[in-house]
């Protein structure tokens, strides 16, 4: 455990079969596959659109329709794609054009900055906890953004050059996007807009990329195992010229995730359902791998500050809705998330 199983070196190595710490056990591996289109097909649910601009800019039923779709959407799917988000073109585009440079480096330049075992910041994977652990088919590269105790400035890597800047003009906004989709949130299930807000503290934001090399086998491997998130809530940037490479978990089938360009995804995590009381729900999802092409997302996640106490919102309990979930720390529990391998949705488990 600890070294680096960089899949972008070992494709480079061109083996004619998949190393055995790669191939998932039979029932594990991708059964619903797209890997021929890029374009929607029948695999592709439509996943509900939240168009921002009205829930801000919008006349009153504007906005009581966009706040009806988005618990819809939160509800039922746990996902959602937002649209006029906001964020700047440039931004979006420039993220996605330093994290592709910085995983095209040479391998000794990007073990500059190396993930310790067990941490969860630097250059490599992430959730590996056993020798006979499988691993997926991805390379990471994870920093902790705010506040500032959780950054490791060590690890901001000075190539690209504008990679630094790039990651702090984009947080900002991201963070800002965190910030009015929890009051939206808020207002969906019944409590004052600025509820999250004021209970989350200076909340913690981190970001991760994700690159995907091509596989010759996505059949056996899994890009990124099933988990659900720990945060409260996730912005995931798709990779707009590639394969769909998303799928989650809706009514027990996988599903893939069309992006739809220069819209972001929110995603709700497990902080979110305790604090909904269960209303609503952190759901699976994994990423699958293809056969010549690579693809590229970069998460951020969005989370209460570690000292906060958990549990569901006292207005959101009710005899109709018994307390679902025990009262815990924040901070307990993002320890106890990333010193576990991914691994469905048993990380809730620790809030039952
Ligand atoms: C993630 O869940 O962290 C990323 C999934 C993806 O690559 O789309
Ligand atoms: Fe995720």
């Amino acid at each position: 455990v600890g070294h680096i199983d960089d899949v972008q070196e070992l494709r480079k190595t061109k083996p004619t079969t998949i190393p055995e710490r790669f191939v998932r056990d039979v029932t594990e591996r991708p059964t619903t596959l797209d890997t021929t289109t890029t374009t929607l097909s029948s695999l592709h649910s439509d996943i509900p659109i939240i168009d921002l601009s009205k829930l801000v800019n919008g006349n009153p039923d504007e906005i009581q329709c966009e706040i009806v779709n988005l618990t819809t959407a939160c509800q039922e799917w746990g996902f959602f794609q937002v649209v006029n988000h906001g964020i700047d073109l440039s931004l979006i585009e420039g993220i996605e054009k330093v994290a592709k440079d910085f995983f095209m480096l040479p391998k000794e330049e990007k073990q500059k900055y190396p993930m310790a075992p067990g941490t969860i910041q630097g250059y490599g994977q992430a959730f590996i906890f056993s020798e006979n652990q499988k691993l997926d088919w991805c390379n990471m590269f994870a920093l902790g953004i705010v506040p500032d105790f959780i950054r490791r400035p060590e690890l901001w890597p000075s190539k690209p050059a504008d990679f630094c800047e790039t990651l702090e003009s984009y947080s900002r906004e991201v963070r800002k996007l965190c910030q009015n989709l929890l009051k939206y949130i808020a207002v969906s299930v019944g409590l004052k807009e600025d509820v999250f807000e004021e209970m989350f503290g200076v909340a913690v934001q981190a970001v991760r990329m994700n690159y995907y090399p091509p596989c010759s086998r996505p059949d056996l491997v899994m890009g990124l195992s099933p988990h659900s998130d720990g945060s409260a809530i996730t912005v995931l940037q798709q990779d707009k010229g590639s394969y769909v490479g998303l799928q989650i978990l809706k009514d027990n089938t996988w599903v893939s995730v069309q992006p739809i360009p220069n819209a972001l995804l929110i995603n709700i995590g497990d902080s979110m359902e305790v604090l909904t009381n269960g209303k609503y729900k952190s759901v699976e999802h994994r990423a699958v791998t293809h056969k010549e092409k690579d693809r590229l997302s970069i998460v951020t996640f969005y989370a209460p500050s570690y000292e906060i106490e958990m549990g569901p919102m006292p207005e959101l309990v009710d005899e109709n809705n018994p307390c679902k979930y025990k009262k815990y720390n924040h901070g307990e529990y993002s320890k106890h998330y990333v010193t576990n391998k991914l691994r469905g949705k048993k990380n809730l488990d620790f809030a039952k």
